[in-house]
């Protein structure tokens, strides 16, 4: 049975909301790729119009929690214990070159763990969601990780480093591990999409170095409650700290966990 929280509540129709905008904006960027000045700033103004537009609802419905925003940065509240961690647009390179595969991701983390989650992928209307104790979801629809068991049937999303990310030497020798046993290797430009597919069993797995918290705080507790297993290369640390993250289902996290070790 669907159980939505109040906190669930606040947080979809916040990204709801944010997302009418960021929806006129995909448009506007397919008229500016032409241009010869180019859509940058435009999509980093739209960046910023998201995070004001979550601002603002989350804080009608929550007016105690702090936030973590990706390009506001913090912005404390009187509650110590309950931060929003939120990525206004995840997949801002797909979103430049009007490719169709970026989400709003919005994270709450209670004493440092990731306690519900919101990934909303407006052009597709689905909102991946997920809360300690409620489940993983999409839309209405109950998520459940993919019951593959065999690496050669699998298929594993991941992110490059591109140009200025960390370790590209590390993530080659991961690649060729990977790409040697199973069935397919995405790079779709989306971590929390890659997480929310990961929950929907569209990806066996999903892993990435040098995350940021906003990337995945969200992601994190909806593919647990989907019953996959998330953590970091070597299970230490919270990738939240680390920013090292592999998701898997239950099958296949061990041996990827083991085909990282690079
Ligand atoms: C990026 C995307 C990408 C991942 C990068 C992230 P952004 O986030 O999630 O898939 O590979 O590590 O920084 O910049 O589009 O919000
Ligand atoms: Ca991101
Ligand atoms: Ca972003």
């Amino acid at each position: 049975m669907i159980v939505k929280s109040a906190n669930i509540n606040v947080m979809t129709a916040a990204a709801r909301k944010a997302a009418r905008g960021l929806l006129r904006d995909f448009g506007e960027v397919e008229q500016l790729q032409v241009s010869q000045k180019g859509p940058g700033d435009f999509v980093s103004a739209a960046d910023h119009r998201v995070e004001k537009s979550l601002l603002a609802e989350l804080k009608k419905g929550r007016p105690d929690y702090g936030f973590l925003f990706e390009e506001s940065g913090p912005v404390p509240g009187a509650d110590p214990h309950n931060l929003w961690v939120i990525d206004p647009l995840d997949g801002t390179t797909n979103f430049l070159h009007s490719i169709p595969h970026f989400a709003i991701s919005i994270g709450l983390v209670r004493n440092g763990e990731p306690i519900a989650g919101v990934i909303y992928q407006p052009l597709t209307d689905e909102m991946f969601w997920g809360e300690k104790g409620n489940g993983a979801w999409v839309n209405d629809h109950r998520l459940r990780v993919s019951a593959r068991r065999r690496l050669d049937d699998a298929v594993i999303a991941t992110g490059i480093p591109h140009h200025g990310r960390p370790e590209p030497e590390r993530f080659l020798g991961q690649l060729r591990k990977v790409m040697e046993v199973t069935s397919g290797i995405r790079r779709f430009g989306a971590a929390a999409l890659d997480l929310a597919y990961v929950a929907a069993g569209r990806f066996e797995g999903f892993w990435e170095i040098g995350l940021k918290p906003w990337d995945i705080a969200a992601g994190m507790i909806i593919v647990r409650e989907a019953g996959g297993y998330v953590s970091d290369f070597d299970g230490t640390q919270s990738p939240l700290n680390s920013g090292n993250l592999l998701a898997a289902n239950d099958h296949l996290h061990g041996p990827l966990t083991a085909l990282l070790k690079v």
